[in-house]
């Protein structure tokens, strides 16, 4: 069984990201095989300065040694260094149609906030499905907000197949139940992300100890004091999924922890549990950040790993499309 995610290098990685992708990324490089993926192709969909593309990719890979994948099972690597990603995305434009890439949603959400829209922005899904098949990967753990972009890997795949023959192993995207959706602290009604409206409303993994407790206690709450959740207390609920994710117990069990205890015991009890779980993170993250040359190191022999077995996926569809032997 293989497994493949992509995560963009935006540098700074919040408590969503983690909870609902990359902690699985961790913990599924033990028994699987993985390949993951800095995805500074897509990165450029939006205009980005390269100074600070450069840092960033290096921040977001030192972020995730840091959180524990491990260079020694998983293929860590950033999307350029494999050229087949490229090539294999323009042969899966070509099977693409203008309606079906106007339907995603997040191109939609891009778009209006971009003002101009690139063939890149438009396309990104297509390259999104080409890191997904060049591993023939049969799993692609993944936040909800990919769902969609899956669900066009899987067409794209067996519409190829359908035309040109079993070529490509059609991947499942694998979307974890509890805790997939962390929500804006400051807004539950939408998911915790870069672009918040309120810089308070995202938890950084390299937040200091007095950020995460003023962010935690500054966190909205729903009427009443009952620390129990419910669809009435989407607030409430989102706080409570993040202390037993992060806790390792069930949301039932921290229900019963702070029954009759009211927010503000809830909510520094939350703060102290993120610190001390954030707290060894942190400390590798310092150690691994201080050796950019090490981190480069790993990531081309990252790169090196995953082009064999680009290359060979690319050769078998290069094949089956008609195109002469190099
Ligand atoms: N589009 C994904 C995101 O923004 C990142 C990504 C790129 C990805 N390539 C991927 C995720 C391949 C899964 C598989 O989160």
């Amino acid at each position: 069984m293989r497994i493949l995610s992509g995560i963009q290098p935006s540098g700074e990685i919040h408590l969503g990201n983690y909870i609902g992708a990359l902690r699985h990324w961790v913990a599924s490089q033990e028994e699987l095989e993985s390949f993951y993926l800095l995805a500074d192709l897509h990165a450029i969909t939006v205009t980005q300065d390269p100074k600070a593309l450069r840092e960033r990719t290096l921040s977001t890979a030192a972020v995730l040694l840091a959180i524990g994948v491990d260079p020694a099972r998983s293929a860590l690597f950033l999307q350029s260094h494999v050229g087949e990603h490229a090539e294999l995305a323009w042969i899966l434009n070509c099977l693409t149609s203008f309606s079906e890439l106007q339907r995603m949603t997040q191109f939609k959400d891009k778009a209006n906030r971009e003002g101009t829209t690139t063939l890149g922005l438009f396309a990104y899904p297509v390259l999104q499905a080409a890191d997904i098949l060049l591993y023939q990967a049969d799993h692609v753990p993944v936040g909800e907000d990919q769902k969609q972009h899956l669900e066009l890997t899987r067409n794209l795949a067996s519409r190829f197949n359908t035309r040109f023959g079993a070529t490509f192993k059609i991947p499942q995207a694998a979307i974890a139940p509890a805790g997939a959706r962390i929500m804006d602290l400051q807004d539950p009604s939408k998911k915790m992300s870069k672009s918040g409206a309120s810089p308070d409303g995202a938890i950084w993994l390299t937040d200091t100890p007095d950020a995460i407790r003023k962010k935690i206690r500054g966190a909205v709450t729903d009427s009443g004091s009952e620390v129990k959740a419910s669809s009435r207390k989407p607030a409430v609920t989102n706080l409570l999924t993040i202390y037993s994710i992060l806790s390792n117990k069930s949301v039932h069990e921290s229900e019963q922890e702070f029954a009759g205890a009211g927010y503000a015991r809830f909510k520094d009890a939350l703060a102290e549990t993120l610190i001390a779980y954030l707290q060894p993170i942190q400390n590798r993250f310092r150690d691994v950040a201080s050796d950019r040359g090490e981190i480069v190191r790993v990531l081309h022999r990252g790169a090196e790993k995953a082009r064999a077995i680009a290359a060979h996926t690319l050769d078998a569809v290069k094949q089956s499309i008609g195109f002469l032997p190099r």
